[in-house]
């Protein structure tokens, strides 16, 4: 699964018949594999990220809903801060805040995204080592929580504490937003590969349990010369729905939530990129949504 616009077909092949499908092409060859030499975070950010769009998408729903634009971001799980940088570099006026408690992803983003930032960008971005349910920040416009990584809250009294916070650290008007994915794909023990620029991306939902829907999912990466790197992402989530998140959102006082879904390409089938609101959608394999929670 990718918030990636993706215009490669994506192959869908049941994980039990998947393993060990790719063997190594590499039998006695010298020096480091491809696997070796690669980066798994310039891999991710490769494969599973488009910033660009995600920020538009913002930008513009912001603008459009309280006519006025943004300046002041939090970007929520941030990892290596890919989406604090783009909004950073949209405007002189923006100011973004990272949280992730993960002190090495964070490193990364300050060693390989933050200096690509020009003029005084780096100054207007601050990434936080905090837990999301404890940090305590100013107040800003927009809350991102993106790339399902609120799904890590399994039980819904976790959710909503989390929600909760979320409201209070918004602005008057602000507006927080998340992404959500789901189909009938979505429970599914299988796998989707992707071919990106140079290495195939491998989206592993590795088991699903329909009890408590408590899922694992990985990405893996195979590179050119088949070397591979297995597990480099590895998450423990909840399935969510989108009503249940919605009524969550709602408990936790947020005003009004709307779901935007993605449009479809009808000549490659896949993700066009458009996000627009809806009340009703195609109960398709698989879906990507941004759900915007607005405070008032
Ligand atoms: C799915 S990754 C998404 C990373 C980022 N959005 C990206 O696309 O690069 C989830 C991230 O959430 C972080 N994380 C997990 N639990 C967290 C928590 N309670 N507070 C802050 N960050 C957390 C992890 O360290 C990880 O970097």
């Amino acid at each position: 699964m990718s918030t990636t616009t993706q215009t490669e077909p994506v192959v869908v092949v049941p994980t039990s018949r998947n393993k060990n499908k790719r063997r190594s092409k590499r039998s006695s060859v010298q020096g480091p594999s491809l696997a070796e030499q690669a980066d798994r975070h310039d891999l991710y950010q490769n494969a599973v990220q488009c910033v660009e769009s995600e920020i538009d998408f913002i930008d513009e729903t912001y603008a459009k809903l309280r006519g006025r634009k943004a300046s002041i971001l939090r970007e929520d799980f941030c990892g290596t801060a890919n989406t604090s940088c783009e909004w950073v570099r949209r405007r002189k006026t923006n100011t973004a805040i990272g949280v992730d408690l993960d002190d090495e992803v964070l490193g990364w983003g300050r060693e390989h995204n933050l200096p690509t930032l020009e003029d005084d960008g780096v100054s207007r971005i601050e990434l936080l080592c905090e837990d999301v349910l404890t940090v305590k920040t100013d107040k800003v416009d927009c809350l991102l929580a993106m790339n399902f990584s609120y799904w890590l809250f399994e039980q819904r009294s976790q959710l909503l504490e989390y929600f909760k916070r979320c409201l209070a650290t918004l602005k008057d008007d602000g507006i927080f937003f998340l992404d959500a994915y789901g189909g009938y794909d979505a429970p599914r023990e299988i796998e989707e590969e992707r071919e990106c620029n140079g290495f195939t991306y491998i989206w592993d939902q590795a088991s699903y349990n329909p009890v408590n829907s408590h899922m694992e999912c990985k990405i893996h990466f195979v590179m050119p010369d088949g070397s591979r790197i297995d597990n480099a992402f590895s998450y423990h989530w909840r399935l969510w729905t989108l009503p249940e998140i919605r009524e969550v959102l709602g408990e936790a006082g947020f005003a009004k939530t709307t779901v935007y879904f993605e449009g479809i390409d009808e000549e490659t089938e896949e993700g066009d990129g458009n996000f627009e609101a809806v009340e009703v959608a195609d109960a398709d394999a698989g879906w990507i949504a941004y759900i915007v929670a607005e405070k008032a």
